[in-house]
């Protein structure tokens, strides 16, 4: 049984295609979500799942992730409203696509704004608390494409590697306050990241065929891996960046 009940977790990009189903499996576990998305659509989406099921523990915020002082203000509030985030996952990321020379300086730095430096906000906002606590887990969401040379995406896969980077860097500093930082660097999953993609088939073809299992993934598959990693079964794990890709990328 893993347990996450009474923790308070602070979850970026909570609302989209791989965050909903792990958001309510946090919330169905008895934790208490702060859902930090600005896509109207995908909060009033998330917002009637939960209530459909009549399951409690959620707060929204529409904050956007690239306005940082913004961004620190209200989790500040929020943090003091609800007592402190115990578990923090980096999750929201935006994926432009074009080749590397048609990007200006500040659009690769918009990206890193959202991906990475948002991901710095939250958990500065939230350490205080964690080292009160002796206890706290941080999650990063990489992805495959920081392992395997994507064109196209430049700016993301840089911001992927730097969630990697950090991943190692906080582990080894806040390991003593009881504190785990892991990353979980999904391969390829059905949701609006995909939709970049000119041609669905060929993806789809070519995903499979570079995974040993022989099937897309699913939301489930990174819900799973992120409650082990936020819960106390997961506490001798610490800087790793667990693959949840089908057998994509071996290490
Ligand atoms: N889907 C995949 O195949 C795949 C593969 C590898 C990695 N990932 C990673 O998984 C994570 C989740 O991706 P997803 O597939 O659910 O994508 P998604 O686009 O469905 O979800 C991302 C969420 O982040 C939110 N967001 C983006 N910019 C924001 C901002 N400025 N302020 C507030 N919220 C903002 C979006 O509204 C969205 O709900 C991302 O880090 C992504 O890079 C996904």
């Amino acid at each position: 049984m893993i347990l996450v009940a009474d923790k308070t977790i602070l979850y970026t990009g909570a609302a989209g295609g791989l965050g909903m189903e792990t958001t309510l499996n946090f919330l169905r576990a008895g934790a208490k979500v702060v859902a930090v998305d600005n896509n109207p659509a995908k909060i009033a989406d998330l917002s009637g799942k939960v209530e459909q099921e009549g399951l409690q523990g959620l707060t929204i915020r529409a904050i956007d992730l690239s306005d940082l002082a913004t961004l620190r203000r209200r989790l500040e509030e929020v943090s003091a409203e609800t007592g402190g985030f115990d578990i923090v996952i980096n999750n929201a990321a935006i994926y432009p696509s074009k080749p590397f020379e048609e990007y200006s300086i500040e659009e690769m730095q918009a990206v890193q704004r959202v991906n990475v430096d948002a991901g710095i906000v939250c958990v500065q906002v939230a350490l205080p608390h964690m080292r009160k606590e002796g206890w706290g887990r941080i999650v990063n969401i990489a992805s495959v494409t920081a392992y395997g040379g994507w064109a196209n995406l430049s700016p993301y896969v840089q911001s992927k590697g730097a969630l990697i980077g950090l991943t190692r860097a906080w582990a080894r500093e806040f390991g003593a306050y009881g504190i785990t930082v892991n990353a979980i660097s999904p391969g390829a999953f059905p949701t609006d990241a995909e939709k970049i993609h000119p041609d669905p088939e060929g993806y789809t073809r070519f995903v499979l065929d570079h995974q040993a299992v022989k099937r897309r993934g699913a939301a489930s598959d990174i819900s799973n891996a992120l409650m082990f990693l936020a819960s106390d079964a997961a506490g001798f794990i610490t800087g790793q960046t667990l693959n949840v890709d089908g057998g994509w990328v071996m290490h």
